[in-house]
This record gives structure tokens, sequence and C-alpha cells, in this order.
């Protein structure tokens, strides 16, 4: 995918369902997490405090924070719940030939 701004992170079938996994491509730590037949893409560093979101729970379209429970909307970033108030940027995936992509540019929209 040259030029598109995608970066190549994984072979599709290395994420298991709702496993999040971490990687870091140009500095920028990020989760990709598969659920609900979607692969999403979400800052690895909580609003709140800088943890991993990845080392917490997937539940549907969320991700909660292994430290305080603020649970976070994948598609958006949103936290849903407290102490977190800040959304955490989401970026943009594509699956293309069974490869998954990113494009670490914040969604606008938010
Ligand atoms: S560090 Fe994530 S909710 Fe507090």
């Amino acid at each position: 995918m040259p030029n598109s701004g995608y970066t190549y992170v994984c072979p599709f079938d290395e994420l298991e369902d709702g496993v999040p996994r971490r990687f870091e491509v140009d500095g920028v730590p990020f989760a990709l997490v598969h659920a609900e037949e979607e692969v999403f893409a979400i800052r690895d560093v909580c609003s709140h405090s800088a943890v991993a979101l990845s080392e917490g729970e997937v539940d549907g379209c969320t991700i909660e924070c292994w430290l305080h429970a603020s649970r976070f909307d994948l598609r958006t970033g949103k936290p849903l719940d407290p102490p977190a108030r800040i959304a955490v940027p989401v970026y943009p995936v594509r699956i293309e030939d069974a490869a998954v992509y990113v494009r670490l540019v914040p969604e606008s929209g938010r």
C-alpha cells in the first residue's frame, strides 16, 4: 500500500479475537484489537495515566484500563467511565491480502 499513509503491521491471523496486541511504529505505541469482526487500533497509552491499554480486558467494542477500570470505546477512543475523561487516539485500519495496515494519524471529528 505505497504512499497511502498506511503502514504494514502484521498478518491478520496473528491477531486473536478479543486479545489486544501491542505494536510500535515510528515511536508510536498502539494496540491492535480484533473484536466484533473488526480490527481496531488505539494508542497504547491510557489518557488518565501512562499505562498500557493493551494489558486490559476487551469486552465487545471496548477495552478496559487495568489500573482504574475506565473503559474506552475502540471505535472512537472515548472513555465510557471515570476516572479517564479524555479520549485516546484511534487510528484507521485496513486489511488487505490477509495483512493488517494502520495509519497513525488521529481520526478527525472527535
Ligand atoms: S490509568 Fe487508566 S483509568 Fe487510570
